[in-house]
């Protein structure tokens, strides 16, 4: 263990290793069951049976759904060069400026160690001082700034970029995994948390600036939730114009806030000099009734984005999606242009925003890539499961098992394992007890598991190649021979 977390450490650049080893060995016990017992890294969780249920429910239903939209999933790392993040969703976010999990990896280490061995070695035998200086290995020379994904826009973008997927047209990805964010933990807000990400994205001569797009998505979404079991939300619906629309507005906003910001939370103060825009992502109670005075986007639109809003608008009445609209959405991210939303759900408390997306017209340019109109949008599965759970349990969503074998006396494991494995090929759920068990608790673990049959396999039913087959909740008994076991226990 000692030697494994050694070797993580030099690879990773983590932290150095001597200090690893230092916190190993101030928490060396003198008895092995004296050790402390660790916990899992604060704001992060275990998902554990049955709850996991609710989870892989939820990633059946999404996947099926964006089957039906002609979405295709795309896996892109989970760290990313930091720089990524900090063009792609901006400087002055929360996200990038607070919550991001960075580290400086020096990929050259070993080399240097290597060079340095070298070097020596060859001048010791040739009787010289080695020539040229070195380094000192804690001079990170060379080094990369590397981040934890706190979002994955970014990344699908920098893949469009890397593999010039514009020569695919309008390309429709979806992708679910771990993100992390460094936030303080409450009900809903974790530190690694997991998103259900959408992103359409391509030429604009392939359609990706239409607002047919943003509408389609927003249906998507609505269906999404629909499937799944979610009712109740809220679509609050802006649209954030494009760059020009938001020079002007910045504009306005600072002098808006020029005779106020003195009063306002150190943040705002700095936001209001560097992005006047970031003063909405303001949490202070205090600095509320200031920024409910503030104009809006909407007032400062230019005609393009008008009219693209007012398509979008048009599209989701016909399909009939609800929506309310909230000038005041600005979204905490950089990218956004144009259309930007969140689905909000009462059960979910402070943290209310189940999913947000929205258009990024300009995002591929600020990552060096070509113009590439995109939308899309990141579910929190953490909140999507917090609200389902309000309503499903996870057991309503497992399959229990279909049948629990007894084996009953000695050497009738192995005959049950046999008859087990004949079962599982009719894809039925099936569980196995021990030899060693009273039967008794054999009925005992099968109503635990809620099994609906118990199978017994004793000396006598392998001799007559036939079983007795109990039906849990009828106390139904019946002798069934091996050939029809799996066909009587198909029928529900
Ligand atoms: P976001 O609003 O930062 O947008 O995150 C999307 C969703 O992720 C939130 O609505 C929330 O449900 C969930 N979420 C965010 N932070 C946490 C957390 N600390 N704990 C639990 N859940 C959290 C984005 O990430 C954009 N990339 C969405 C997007 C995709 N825009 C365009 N395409």
């Amino acid at each position: 263990m000692k030697h494994r977390i050694d070797k993580q450490s030099v690879e990773t650049g983590l932290a150095p290793s001597h200090s690893l080893k230092r916190i190993a060995n101030s928490e060396r016990p003198t008895t092995i069951d004296q050790r402390p017992m660790i916990k899992s890294p604060r704001g992060t969780r275990d998902l554990l049976p049955p709850d996991t249920a609710l989870w892989n429910f939820v990633e059946a239903t999404v996947r099926d759904v964006f089957r039906a939209y002609n979405f295709h999933e795309i896996r892109t790392p989970i760290f990313e060069s930091t720089e990524l993040f900090a063009r792609g969703v901006g400087e002055d976010t929360d996200i990038v400026s607070k919550e991001m999990f960075t580290w400086e990896d020096p990929p050259r280490l070993f080399e240097q160690y290597k060079k340095f061995y070298q070097d020596v070695t060859a001048a010791i035998i040739e009787g010289r001082l080695p020539a040229g200086g070195y380094r000192p290995l804690s001079d990170l020379a060379g080094s990369q700034s590397l981040t934890l994904r706190p979002e994955n826009t970014a990344g699908i973008v920098r893949a469009y970029i890397e593999h010039k997927l514009w020569e695919r047209g309008l390309n429709k990805f979806f992708s679910i995994g771990p993100m992390f964010r460094r936030e303080r933990p409450q009900k809903g807000r974790y530190r690694q948390f997991y998103q259900i990400d959408a992103e359409v994205i391509g030429p604009a001569a392939a359609g990706s600036q239409s607002p047919a797009r943003d509408a389609e998505i927003l249906e998507l979404v609505a269906t999404l939730l629909d499937r799944v079991g979610i009712t109740h939300w809220t679509l609050e619906l802006n649209s954030v114009g494009c760059p020009a629309d938001r020079v002007k507005f910045n504009e306005a906003l600072q002098q808006a806030l020029a005779p106020v910001v003195a009063t306002m939370c150190a943040d705002c103060q700095r936001r209001a000099v560097t992005n006047p825009l970031r003063v909405f992502d303001c949490k202070v109670p205090q600095d509320q009734p200031i920024i409910a005075t503030l104009p809006t986007i909407s007032q400062f639109l230019d005609e393009a984005c008008r009219t693209h809003y007012e398509e979008v608008k048009q599209i989701l009445n016909s399909v009939e999606i609800p929506y309310v609209e909230n000038p005041r959405l600005v979204r905490g991210l950089d990218y956004y242009t144009r259309t930007a939303f969140e689905f909000t759900h009462g059960a979910l408390g402070a943290q209310n925003a189940i999913l947000g997306g929205g258009r990024y017209d300009g995002l591929s340019e600020a990552l060096g890539g070509p113009p590439a109109p995109g939308i899309g949008f990141a579910i929190g599965e953490d909140r999507l499961v917090l609200t389902l759970s309000a309503t499903a349990s996870a057991e309503s969503v497992v399959r229990q098992p279909d049948v629990y074998i007894a084996p009953l006396g000695a050497g009738m494991n192995r005959e049950a394992a046999r008859v087990a494995r004949e079962l599982r090929r009719h894809d039925l759920v099936v569980d196995l007890g021990d030899e060693s068990f009273r039967l008794k608790k054999s009925f005992e673990a099968a109503d635990k598991m809620g099994a609906r049959y118990i199978l017994i396999v004793g000396e006598n039913e392998v001799a007559a190649d036939a079983f007795a087959l109990k039906h849990l909740a009828s106390g139904e008994q019946l002798t069934i021979p091996r050939t029809e076991l799996a066909q009587r226990i198909l029928r529900k």
